[in-house]
């Protein structure tokens, strides 16, 4: 029996700026940001979306599909969460209309967790393989303004459902872990933005990737020369490429730089024009890799590297699925990003500074989601979320 991803949708805001405008107010060549980091266009939810009407965004595809009684636990992963106790997943629980008997938990470990809640999900599913685990991973990525890290910012959230017999990607049982304690990117609980040693971080990804791979390659029999497409976690997409031909000269690999580019090209499609969105993102990039790839990719192997500052990192394996093609959302992700709205420098900077609320009155949020659930306000201290 397999184990691994059997559907895969994600939603975004439809609000986005487009790097050209921050550029210009910084008065730098766009091709910085356009061919520098590879980021074209950043989302920026709306005042009424948070990680909780987006995860539930992603995942209603799923549940419409399977039915609210089919899911018998929901793994919320994030590092923008609205409580310090209670699971951003129990409110996507109540949105979702999933039975009373499902657990919920959320999982936190920087733009790691998500795959933390889908090695933890596999496992429930090889023990119990009637079972079906939703995985969902939700993120705003955020960062000071006038700060290197501004141009990287984004939003998503990513569902997938974790099942026996998969019908996307089957996943190998082993991985290569790499874990240590350092202080590149973190954001501290008094803190609405991260705070980051950008090139610092960027060091540490790359020193993370090759652990991670000695690791997995002490555990697998697989080698550099089996993987056919490589997702890499996008903080930006230009990471994923260096990351790629890091790992290659690692390996001594023989392709040249074009071929390189071309194991990892599709997996950037959406990230380009979302931004970062942490956990979300590498999953993220698997969408966009199974829903643009030219060539079938059934029997192909992908290997994935994920990345969480602080900093846990795994590269892990997985199968695509013959006939894969016949269960993506391809078309609704991009009726989606083309539908988005584009947002001036000034209304960024008014999406960036409509933060909550701390002072416990009552508070309505501006109309702007055109999801399908919204944070009508919060009030008492209380979130209070509907479905439109
Ligand atoms: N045309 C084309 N390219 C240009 C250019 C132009 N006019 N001007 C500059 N560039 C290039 C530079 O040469 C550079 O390329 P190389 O890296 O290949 O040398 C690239 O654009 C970026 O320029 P800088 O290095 O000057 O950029 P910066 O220092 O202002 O910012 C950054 C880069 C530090 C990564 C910043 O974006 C940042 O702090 N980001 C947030 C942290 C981050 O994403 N870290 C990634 C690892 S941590 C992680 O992955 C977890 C996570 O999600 C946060």
């Amino acid at each position: 029996m397999s184990v691994g991803i059997d559907e895969i949708s994600f939603y975004t805001s439809n609000y986005f700026l487009d790097l050209k405008n921050l550029a210009m107010v910084q008065e730098i060549d766009a091709e910085k940001y356009y061919q520098g980091i590879g980021q074209e266009k950043m989302g920026m939810p709306a005042p009424d979306e948070d990680v909780v009407t987006m995860a539930a965004n992603a995942a209603l595809p799923l549940i419409e599909r399977v039915g609210p009684d089919a899911i018998s636990t929901v793994m919320f992963a994030t590092e923008t969460g609205v409580d310090q106790s209670k699971s951003a997943g129990v409110y996507v629980h109540r949105l979702l209309g999933l039975t009373p008997k499902c657990r919920v938990v959320e999982l936190k470990q920087a733009c790691y967790s998500a795959t933390a809640a889908i090695q933890m999900g596999c496992a429930l599913v090889a023990r119990q393989p009637d079972k079906k685990v939703l995985v969902i991973a939700s993120d705003v990525a955020r960062y000071d303004l006038g700060t290197p890290g501004e141009a990287t910012q984004g939003c998503g959230a990513v569902a997938m459902l974790i099942t026996a017999n998969p019908r996307l990607v089957e996943l190998d049982p082993e991985v290569g872990n790499h874990t240590e304690d350092v202080m590149d990117f973190w954001r501290p609980n008094y803190r609405s933005t991260a705070l980051v040693d950008g090139k610092y971080s960027t060091k540490i990804y790359l020193q993370s990737l090759k652990h991670a791979w000695e690791h997995f390659r002490e555990v697998s029999s697989l080698a550099f020369t089996d993987f056919q497409h490589f997702c890499y976690h996008l903080p930006f997409t230009r990471m994923a490429q260096k990351a790629h031909k890091h790992l290659a000269r690692i390996n001594h690999s023989a392709l040249t730089p074009e071929l390189l580019d071309l194991q990892v090209e599709d997996t950037l499609l959406y990230n380009r024009i979302i931004g970062n969105s942490y956990t979300a993102s590498m999953y993220i990039g698997l969408a966009s890799l199974l829903e643009n790839c030219k060539q079938n990719l059934a029997g192909k192997r992908v290997g994935f590297f994920s990345y969480g500052s602080g900093s846990v990192a795994e590269f892990f394996s997985g199968k695509i699925v013959s006939g894969y093609e016949k269960y993506l959302h391809g078309d609704r992700h991009q009726s989606m990003l083309e539908a988005r709205s584009e947002v001036s420098y000034e209304e960024y900077l008014e999406l960036y500074n409509d933060t909550d609320p701390v002072d416990g009155g009552v508070h309505t949020k501006t109309e702007g989601t055109t999801g399908r659930f919204r944070l009508v306000g919060i009030s008492h201290h209380k979130r209070e979320y509907i479905s439109c």
